[in-house]
């Protein structure tokens, strides 16, 4: 598939899951080629997180297609408690966003963001929480733009949070390029 055919982003239901469970597979390892180290290596166990991603929120699981090619894709989740789920306030959190290598740099991890900051605001959340490895800086970039910060540091993870503004992040569509604009 050409790199520039019109992309279209769709929200994936369990079956859609189901039917391309591969593909959004080969997208994973395509997206994490130069970062494997903040990747699983095994299909299998991808395959299990997708399924535990799709659980976490049924309506937060977003695809990029270029015709049948997944070029992207991200889960979002808008009740997320923490990992032993015991925090008194859910907050949203995105728990993965890939795109694959040949797509990259053309302003899609960019859309997906915002798509999940709204998912967010939506469920009138007060902020958005991820973790992302310490040294992948496209990504830290990418978060940076959209207002998140560092807040803490778990092994060779940071946790980056960002507030939602429950109005205007309803809208969020893209940040200016320059960031202090
Ligand atoms: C991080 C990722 C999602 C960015 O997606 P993308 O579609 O390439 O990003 P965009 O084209 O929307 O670029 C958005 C911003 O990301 C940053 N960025 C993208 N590619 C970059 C690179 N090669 N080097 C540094 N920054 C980069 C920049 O800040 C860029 O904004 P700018 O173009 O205005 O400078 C993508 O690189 C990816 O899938 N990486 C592997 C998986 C991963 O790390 N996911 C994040 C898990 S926490």
């Amino acid at each position: 598939m050409a790199v520039g055919t019109a992309l279209r982003i769709v929200r994936f239901n369990k079956s859609d899951l189901e039917d391309e469970r591969k593909q959004l597979v080969d997208t994973y390892f395509a997206a994490y080629r130069r970062f494997p180290e903040y990747a699983y290596s095994d299909r299998r166990e991808v395959e299990e997180y997708l399924h535990w991603l799709f659980r976490g929120d049924k309506r937060g699981f977003f695809v990029a297609r270029a015709g049948k090619t997944i070029a992207a894709w991200m889960s979002v989740h808008d009740s997320w408690r923490g990992w032993r789920g015991d925090q008194r306030e859910a907050q949203g959190e995105l728990q993965e966003l890939v795109v694959a290598e040949e797509f990259q740099g053309q302003g899609l991890g960019r859309r997906l963001l915002a798509l999940a900051i709204r998912h967010v605001a939506f469920a009138k959340r007060r902020s958005i929480g991820l973790y992302v490895g310490e040294g992948n800086e496209p990504a830290k970039r990418l978060y940076e733009r959209y207002g998140f910060v560092v807040e803490s540091q778990w092994s060779i993870w940071l946790r980056m949070r960002r507030p939602i503004d429950p109005v205007v992040d309803q809208d969020l569509e893209h940040v200016p390029n320059d960031p202090k604009v």
